[in-house]
C-alpha cells in the first residue's frame, strides 16, 4: 500500500509515517517546506503551496489512500491574521487536493481528513457521538465546520471520505502534554478553571493506528479520535503530578487570568467536550491505551526516570 500524507512532518503525521513503515506501507508526503523534502524509497516528499493552489501532481503516482493533516497550529494567539491562517490553511489544503485529484488518473480507494472535537458544543454534561449536528459557537467550532465541509467536497471523486474528530493527542514529542507536564515537574502546575471541563484524550500511538484502521477498512463518515474514557482537567492534572510524584500547590487558574496572557486562545484550555469512542470501537478498532494512568505512564514515566537519574 502507498499512502499520500499531508502534514506528515507534524506530530500526528510523524507517528503515522512510523506506523506505515512498520506495516511495510510506503509514504508519499506533501510539504509546504522545501527543506523538509526527502527522497527515500519508502518516504518521498513533494512540494505544495495550498495558498497558491500549487501542488506537484507526481505525488499521486501509485497512491492507494490519502491522509490529510495539513494546517497551521491553533496554539498561537488568535489574532485576526492568525485566525485567517488557521482556517485558510485547512480549507485551501483540501481544495488544492480536490482540484488536483480531478486532474490525474488515480487509484485512491480511501481519503481520511483530520478534524477536531472542538466542533462539539462546550458542555459539562453532554456526551457526544458522531451524529451530533450542533456546532460549538466559537472560532474553533466554525473552523472545524468549514474544514469538514471542505473534506466532504472530495466525495465527488467516488472514494470513501472520512473525518477523524481528534481529541487531545498525548505525546512526549509535542502538543499539549509537555506544556502541561513541565510546570507540574517544577511545582508550578495548576488546574484550569474549576477543573470540571472534560478532556477527551487519545494516545499518539492510537491516533496513528486509527488513521490506518479507517484506511484499511475503507470506512467513511465521521469518527471520534478519542480514547474510551475521557477525564476532567482536574483528574488529568493530578494524574500527571502523580507520575512525577509532585504536589499541585498553586490555586486554580481562572480563565480571565489566562486570557490576559494568551488572548482568546485560552478558550481551548477551558472548553469541555466529553466525546464517545463507541463508533470507533464498534468498527473493530483495538485501542492500546484506554486508561489515562497507563497512557501517561507510557509517555511520561520513562522520561521522568531518565531525568531523575541525570539530576
Ligand atoms: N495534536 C492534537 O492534539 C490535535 C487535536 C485535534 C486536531 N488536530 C489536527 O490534526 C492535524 C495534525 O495535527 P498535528 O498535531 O500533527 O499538527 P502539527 O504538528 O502542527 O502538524 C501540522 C502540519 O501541517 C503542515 N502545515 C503547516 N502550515 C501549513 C499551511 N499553511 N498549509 C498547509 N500545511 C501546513 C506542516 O507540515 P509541512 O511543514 O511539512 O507542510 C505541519 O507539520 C492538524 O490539522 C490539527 O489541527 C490535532
Amino acid at each position: 500500500m502507498k499512502i499520500l500524507i499531508t502534514g506528515a512532518t507534524g506530530l500526528i503525521g510523524g507517528e503515522i509515517v512510523s506506523a506505515c513503515h512498520k506495516k511495510g506501507y510506503s509514504v508519499h508526503y506533501l510539504s509546504t517546506s522545501k527543506s523538509k523534502l526527502q527522497n527515500r524509497e519508502n518516504y518521498k516528499g513533494f512540494y505544495w503551496n495550498p495558498n497558491k493552489n500549487k501542488i506537484d501532481l507526481a505525488c499521486f503516482k501509485g497512491v492507494d489512500a490519502v491522509i490529510n493533516l495539513a494546517g497551521v497550529s491553533i496554539s498561537k494567539r488568535w489574532t485576526a491574521t492568525n485566525k485567517k491562517k488557521i482556517l485558510n490553511s485547512r480549507v485551501k489544503s483540501l481544495q488544492t487536493l480536490n482540484e488536483a485529484i480531478g486532474k490525474v488518473n488515480h487509484n485512491i480507494a480511501s481519503f481520511v481528513s483530520a478534524s477536531a472535537i472542538g466542533i462539539y458544543p462546550n458542555s459539562y454534561t453532554n456526551y457526544y457521538e458522531e451524529d451530533c449536528q450542533e456546532v460549538d459557537d466559537s472560532f474553533l467550532g466554525r473552523v472545524v465546520e468549514k474544514w469538514e465541509e471542505a473534506a466532504d467536497q472530495l466525495k465527488i471523486h467516488g472514494f470513501p471520505v472520512s473525518k477523524i474528530r481528534t481529541g487531545l493527542v498525548l505525546s512526549e514529542d509535542g502538543g499539549a502534554l509537555p506544556q502541561m507536564a513541565k510546570p507540574i515537574r517544577y511545582y508550578a502546575g495548576a488546574v484550569f478553571g474549576n477543573g470540571e471541563q472534560w478532556q477527551s484524550w487519545i494516545h499518539i500511538k492510537d491516533i496513528a493506528s486509527l488513521y490506518l484502521h479507517i484506511i484499511e477498512k475503507k470506512l467513511e463518515g465521521v469518527y471520534n479520535g478519542v480514547a474510551p474514557n475521557s477525564v476532567t482537567n482536574l483528574k488529568l492534572t493530578h494524574k500527571i503530578a502523580d507520575i512525577y510524584n509532585k504536589p499541585i500547590l498553586l490555586p486554580n487558574i481562572p480563565m480571565a487570568a489566562l486570557k490576559l496572557v494568551l488572548g482568546d486562545m485560552a478558550y481551548i484550555l477551558y472548553a469541555s467536550q466529553r466525546v464517545s469512542a463507541k463508533k470507533v470501537e464498534e468498527s473493530g478498532f483495538q485501542y492500546s491505551f484506554t486508561n489515562i494512568c497507563l497512557a501517561l505512564k507510557d509517555i511520561l514515566q520513562e522520561k521522568s526516570q531518565f531525568q531523575e537519574e541525570l539530576a
